[in-house]
């Protein structure tokens, strides 16, 4: 008799490229406050009339304590740094080379296929999930896919700080229709180009990086794997993270350097509707599942602020998670929005037995959220 094919979907690989360079805080407050000293210098006189307000400086002890970030690694220092600029700069491209989103997607994506022993010529399709994307159209993800020689098909996805675990359910849910046997989820981040270096609310948050998520169909996968007990998602409408670029609504000269087309949030009140929303959702789902949340072994959660992290993790497990039990890549690579809490899975996850539950978790603007519950296998 034939065996029928067993299509559940497991996370065969993961695939990680880390742009070299790095800013400590250090040197993203001597810049930031460079530029602070600047303007207020230059606005002198209408700050003594009181038309102009003066900026505060930025502290290296604030923003570690705020959120937990100490560096975060980009793709172009010199300008971010540069008081006069600040905000990333590369030369442009011609549309016969790989463009930049694209390029570090690829890296990304070729450590997760070799990690997997997979050939691209095995891969069905290629979602470029991801919340900044370079271009509308031709997706990026059809650029990734022709760069590494995939027959298939791809499109890109953006749900923001979530784009990554959508991603992850997507493909899971072709896997599970028979629509793919494997497929690559990609997530270029380079929210460098989103940030407002010169908000002093916001200027320390993000980094650049680029993930890959390898979805495949059990059968099909290596003997070692990650299987896919269970995802969720919601989605709750909020303007507390907000990002207005966008070409129907281009600078006038009136909206000229208008500060809404880049990034900007509200962040206490998206600590205080997120973190009950998540926790919830995360319990909820568990339970559904027949999974006791307090047994998860790992959770691998968004990165954005270790204080969100340390509460949802509390309210899960039922006491203070331990860096074991809810390792932060915070520290080194700063809030990198869909990526997060895939590169936290990528570097914790080598040492867990066969057999251990875990949950890759995610949320930000939207409000979005996701949960992939997954359990290690051989
Ligand atoms: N340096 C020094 N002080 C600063 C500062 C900086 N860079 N930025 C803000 N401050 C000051 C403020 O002026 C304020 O001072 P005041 O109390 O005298 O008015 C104080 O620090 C607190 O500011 P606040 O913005 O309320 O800080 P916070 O403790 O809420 O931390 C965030 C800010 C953004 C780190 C935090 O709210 C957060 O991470 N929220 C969740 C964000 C998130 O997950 N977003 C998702 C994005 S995808």
């Amino acid at each position: 008799m034939r065996r029928m094919a067993d299509i559940t979907p497991v996370i065969s690989s993961t695939g990680l490229f880390t742009p070299p360079d790095s800013i400590s805080n250090a040197e993203l407050v001597a810049s930031f406050n460079a530029y602070v000293e600047r303007f207020n210098a230059d606005h002198a006189a209408g700050i003594a009339e009181g038309t102009v307000t003066a900026l505060a400086p930025s502290s290296v002890e604030f923003i570690e304590k705020a959120s937990g970030i100490k560096a975060r690694h980009v793709i172009s220092k010199a300008p971010i740094l540069d008081p006069a600029i600040m905000a990333p700069r590369w030369d442009e491209r011609s549309n016969e080379d790989i463009s930049v989103l694209a390029e570090i997607g690829v890296k990304a994506a070729q450590d997760a296929l070799e990690a997997a022993g997979r050939e691209p010529g095995e891969v069905d399709a290629v979602l470029c999930a991801a919340s900044n994307m370079q271009r509308p159209y031709p997706a990026m993800a059809i650029e990734i896919q022709q760069a590494l020689g995939i027959d298939g098909f791809g499109f890109d996805m953006n749900v923001a700080c979530s784009s990554a675990t959508f991603g992850i359910q997507t493909a899971a849910d072709y896997v599970r229709a028979g629509h793919a046997r494997s497929v690559l989820v990609v997530s270029p981040e380079i929210c460098s180009g989103h940030l407002n270096w010169r908000d002093r609310d916001s200027h320390f948050i993000f980094g650049d990086v680029a993930t890959a998520v390898l979805v495949e169909a059990k059968d099909f996968a290596p003997q070692s794997h990650w299987e896919i007990v269970g995802t969720k998602l919601k989605t709750v409408f909020s303007n507390n993270i907000r990002n207005n670029f966008g070409f129907l609504n281009r600078a006038t000269p009136e909206s000229a350097g208008s500060a809404d087309k880049l990034f900007v949030q509200e962040g206490r009140k998206v600590f205080k509707e997120v973190v009950p929303m998540v926790a919830t959702m995360i319990v909820e789902e568990a339970g559904k599942l027949g999974i006791d949340p307090a047994g998860l072994r790992r959770l691998w959660l968004h990165q954005a602020n270790q204080g969100m992290n340390r509460l949802i993790a509390q309210r899960v497990l039922g006491h203070e998670a331990s860096d074991d039990e809810s390792p932060t890549v915070l520290d080194t690579y700063g809030n990198t929005s869909s990526a997060g809490s895939i590169i936290a899975f990528h570097l914790n996850q080598a040492d867990l037995a066969a057999g251990d539950l875990g949950l890759i978790c995610s949320f930000g603007a939207g409000y979005s959220a996701g949960t992939v519950f997954v359990r290690k296998v051989g």
